[in-house]
């Protein structure tokens, strides 16, 4: 079997190093439009971040895997291709600000059709509205003029940056969608045999292609849902004199619950989670059920206020003005083990910071400074921004430290050491209820966490 997946990016790289790895008899190519990614693959510094990958990559490149910028002849040369490009929230026209923007999606399906001379098994990876498939499959369909014929499955990733090579691994589950004539079912016991090289066969589910589809979408809701739901309970906690990390381990206990997702932070970020909510909130209206819209819409208007909040918290604290105040900020990812920052809660709250006219000493473990400035849309010489390479440098001389992304390495820092480094009061803002609040408190900080 040979697959191509289009898309370089954190699905299509990981995801395919992982079958490369475990079908060593398949030939697995990724392609992508853009060069510099591809050139990334093929050296030795990946172009993201991801513990074992380098690894895994390092073994199989050369092998079976492969990254190309070929995509035509990939594509022709394929048996199955995986759709693995962005859909991020459309940013214009109807349904702008929620809806998915499909158009990569669509074109790689053009590109599929025109190119395409024999049959192919077209897999839907990422992450796309309910009844894509049907658009995908008109377009393949209209397009193909050399008798080739397409089976479309819709075959969603669930893996979570920071852990995704566990994950893929050894996945909660497979989820396969497909037509339920006889080349559909044929076409998803293909990619069933695939997945069966090192995942239970019990653990692979097939459904019809919109149920697929949806479940994705509603995965992503149900675990923002939980985030956004303890986050709410974390400001009545910081209210009330309750402990959100006490009340989360207190429900989580009940196995009906269950104690993961109940982490209080400072608001989730990542690619999907925001986007995702946004396009079923869009899905609902678009179906006519504006109160399901609402209910959904909910979870990312406490996200938001989530942000913002934690900001605001820090000018109460600090006598209500960061006007020309040192703040280091630990942390820029949008959560651990990752150099992703799409919608990391971390640029929303340096905005807001720099809005007030705070000056910021920016540190994390694997985000590059170039992307540091770029997100938070400033030059390289603005003297309100300086990245730096440690925690002991952002911290020193600042008025507040802020610890916005939950890496190990922030757990077993010199704080006493910080600490001295600083102007008093010294306080600390721990985003992501890392630290021992009382401990740094005894150090002299005035600290505090979120729900506490
Ligand atoms: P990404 O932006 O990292 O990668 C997408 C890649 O597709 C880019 O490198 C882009 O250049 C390439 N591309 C776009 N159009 C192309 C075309 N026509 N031909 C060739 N290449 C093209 O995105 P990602 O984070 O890998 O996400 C991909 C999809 O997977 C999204 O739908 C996302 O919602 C979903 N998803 C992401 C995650 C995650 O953790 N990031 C997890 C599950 C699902
Ligand atoms: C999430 C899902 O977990 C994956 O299953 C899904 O495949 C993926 O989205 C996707 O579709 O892109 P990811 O966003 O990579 O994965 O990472 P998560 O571990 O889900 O964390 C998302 C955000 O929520 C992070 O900012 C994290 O810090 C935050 N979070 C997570 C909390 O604030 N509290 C928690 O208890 C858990």
């Amino acid at each position: 079997m040979k697959i191509c997946c289009i898309g370089a990016g954190y699905v299509g790289g990981p995801t395919m190093a992982m079958i490369a790895s475990k079908c060593p008899e398949v030939t697995v190519t990724v392609v992508d439009i853009n060069a510099e990614r591809i050139a990334g693959w093929n050296s030795g510094t990946l172009p993201i971040f991801e513990p074992g990958l380098e690894e895994m990559v390092a073994l199989q490149r050369g092998k079976n895997l492969f990254f190309s910028t070929d995509v035509n002849d990939t594509i022709r040369d394929s048996d199955v291709i995986f759709i693995s490009v962005n859909t991020p929230t459309k940013t214009y026209g109807v349904g702008a600000g929620r809806a998915a923007d499909l158009r990569f999606v669509e074109s790689c399906a053009r590109q599929i059709a025109e190119v395409s001379d024999s049959d192919k098994i077209v897999v839907e990876k990422s992450t796309i509205p309910v009844r894509t498939a049907q658009s995908i499959k008109r377009i393949l369909d209209a397009s193909s003029h050399n008798g080739a014929k397409f089976q479309v499955l819709s075959n969603p990733e669930f893996l979570a940056e920071g852990t995704a090579m566990e994950d893929l691994e050894a996945p909660d589950r497979v989820l396969i969608g497909g037509e339920t004539t006889e080349e559909g079912l044929a076409a998803v016991g293909k990619l069933v045999d695939l997945y069966a090289h090192w995942v239970p066969r019990e653990r692979i589910l097939t459904t019809n292609l919109w149920s697929s589809e949806l479940s994705k979408l509603t995965a992503n809701a149900f675990l923002a849902q939980r985030i956004s739901s303890i986050n709410s309970i974390s400001a009545l906690c910081e209210a009330t004199g309750a402990d959100v990390d006490e009340v989360a381990h207190a429900i989580g206990q009940d196995s009906r619950i269950g104690p993961k997702f109940l982490k209080s932070s400072v608001g989730f970020g990542g690619s999907c989670f925001q986007k995702d909510i946004l396009n079923l909130v869009y899905l609902c209206e678009h179906f006519g059920l504006p109160e399901v819209a609402n209910y959904w819409q909910q979870v990312v208007e406490m996200n938001d206020y989530q942000k913002r909040r934690f900001t605001q918290r820090m000018l109460d604290a600090m006598f209500n003005t960061v006007s020309h105040k040192r703040i280091a900020i630990l942390g820029y990812a949008f959560k651990k083990d990752t150099n992703d920052t799409r919608e990391s809660a971390a640029i929303y709250v340096c905005r807001d910071l720099l809005e007030e006219q705070a000056h910021l000493a920016i540190y994390d473990l694997k985000v590059p400074a170039s992307e540091i400035y770029e997100t938070l849309g400033v030059f390289e010489d603005d003297d309100r921004v300086e990245v730096c390479d440690n925690a002991y440098s952002a911290a020193d001389g600042a008025h507040a430290v802020a610890i916005l992304t939950e890496w190990d390495a922030f757990k077993n820092l010199d704080y006493t050491r910080i600490y001295n480094s600083m102007p008093k009061p010294a306080f600390l803002f721990d985003g992501r209820n890392l630290l021992d609040i009382p401990a740094l408190q005894e150090i002299g900080f005035e600290a505090s966490g979120i729900g506490k």
